[in-house]
């Protein structure tokens, strides 16, 4: 049994920094994912901040008015209906955490692309977020031009007309592009209405196996906890795929690396499924969409720490093969994206690269390559389907920039 509230879908939001995506998860749910203090007492949070927010309808209102995210329909009295509930998978904007955004990418069906009217369109991040979802194909997108309670009618269009230039020939080409105030709580029916049309619940195949991307992992237990009371290893991350109960047992690759014999070497970890919390509430089962807890049997000793971050979990026998090395084809960017942007010049052997594969990220030499392809040594192996995209950055100065998207060969 699943609880009507758990998320169902997972929309990323991203946009340059300041331009309101805090503002507007707060006014869609109430609740920020800022709270990572929170969340780590409640041992589920990941690396990318999410917030639950369900979607509701007024039943004696027509729509588009009858959107809402109130429970509670002041104008005619009645209480709102539950459509459902979405989770926000928020982008850090400042830092600019190319691979955090990407391995949250992984797990997005969607997202929402916050522009402020304030500002001529693009920023460095509104550019880069949207060459992200471009290259990662995430195509489900809406526009949320915010903040229009800032600026006359005229610069409103202007910037509406920057927007729609900016987005041409992009994967964004065909969004809407909905103008809110998430500050003043405007237009906010508009835009559910439009992330209800444009990112509808992906459909699943509920026979699959259950396939999870572990974004974190925790050790629960207080400090000085005594053996009888100690609680095993904690798992955060996303579903992509199946469902997961209690009393499942699970595999994760790659597991750890245990040395023998003064050999290291990588050895998957087989555990049970102790308990699920989801939609921040204990469920016997979980399905895709939004931050999924699992409890293990693990010595918390191996989840300590984000120790596990990066690995794939399913039953045992059904996940895909790890890699140590593999090959890739690669599509370059024709620049790096942002204020200061040269051309991508092509990969070269020897030459470190940063790889986001789902929610792992890992630093791979280049052992050789040759126009559209690459092979690349990895210094942590990573377990992965053919066909995965793989988000490439290359050291430019101080930072990891993105310079293009490679597809994991067979
Ligand atoms: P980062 O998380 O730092 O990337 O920023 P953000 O995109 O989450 O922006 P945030 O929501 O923190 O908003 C930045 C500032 O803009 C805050 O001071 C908000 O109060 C303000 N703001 C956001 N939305 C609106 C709006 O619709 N109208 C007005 N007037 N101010 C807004």
């Amino acid at each position: 049994m699943t609880s009507h509230n758990q998320p169902e879908v997972n929309i990323g939001l991203v946009g340059h920094v300041d331009h309101g995506k805090t503002t507007l998860v707060q006014a869609l749910s109430g609740e920020w994912t800022d709270q990572h203090s929170e969340e780590m007492k409640r041992g589920i949070s990941i690396r990318l901040g999410y917030a639950d927010a369900t979607f509701r309808r007024c039943p004696d209102a027509d729509e588009p008015d009858a959107f809402t995210a109130a429970e509670h329909c002041e104008e005619h009295g009645v209480d709102t209906e539950p459509l459902r509930t979405v989770s926000f998978v928020d982008a850090p904007g400042h830092e600019t955490l190319m691979a955090t955004m990407l391995s949250g990418a992984a797990i997005m069906d969607g997202a929402v692309l916050v522009v402020s009217a304030t500002e001529d369109v693009p920023q460095a991040q509104t550019e880069e977020h949207l060459m992200a979802l471009d290259i990662i194909g995430i195509d489900n997108i809406v526009i949320a031009q915010n903040k229009v309670d800032l600026v006359d009618r005229e610069r409103a269009q202007d910037n509406y007309e920057q927007i729609k230039e900016f987005v041409s020939g992009t994967v964004a080409e065909d969004a809407p592009i909905v103008p809110i105030s998430a500050g003043q709580e405007v237009n906010l029916d508009l835009l559910i209405d439009a992330i209800e049309r444009e990112i509808p619940t992906p459909e699943r195949d509920p026979d699959a196996d259950a396939r999870m991307l572990v974004a974190r992992s925790f050790d629960i237990n207080r400090p000085g906890t005594t053996w009888e009371n100690l609680k095993g290893g904690v798992l955060g991350g996303s579903l992509v795929g199946g469902q997961l109960e209690a009393d499942d047992e699970i595999e994760l690759r790659p597991g750890r690396e245990v040395e023998e014999g003064g050999q290291s070497e990588w050895q998957p970890v087989t555990t049970d499924v102790r308990s699920l919390q989801a939609g921040g509430e204990s469920v016997d089962a979980a399905t895709p969409g939004g931050l999924l807890g699992v409890g293990t049997g693990l010595d918390p000793s191996i989840t300590k720490g984000d120790a596990l971050a990066g690995r794939v979990a399913g039953p045992p026998g059904t996940l895909p093969p790890t890699h140590e090395r593999f090959e890739m084809d690669v599509d370059l960017l024709e620049r790096i994206v942002g204020e200061d942007g040269g051309e991508v010049e092509a990969i070269s052997t020897g030459e470190p690269l940063m790889l986001t594969i789902g929610t792992a990220t890992t630093v791979g030499s280049v052992t050789s390559a040759r126009g559209g392809e690459c092979e690349v040594a990895l210094k942590r192996p990573v377990c992965a389907e053919a066909g995965a995209k793989i988000a490439i950055n290359r050291r430019v100065g101080a930072r990891w920039r993105l310079i293009g998207v490679g597809t994991l060969r067979e």
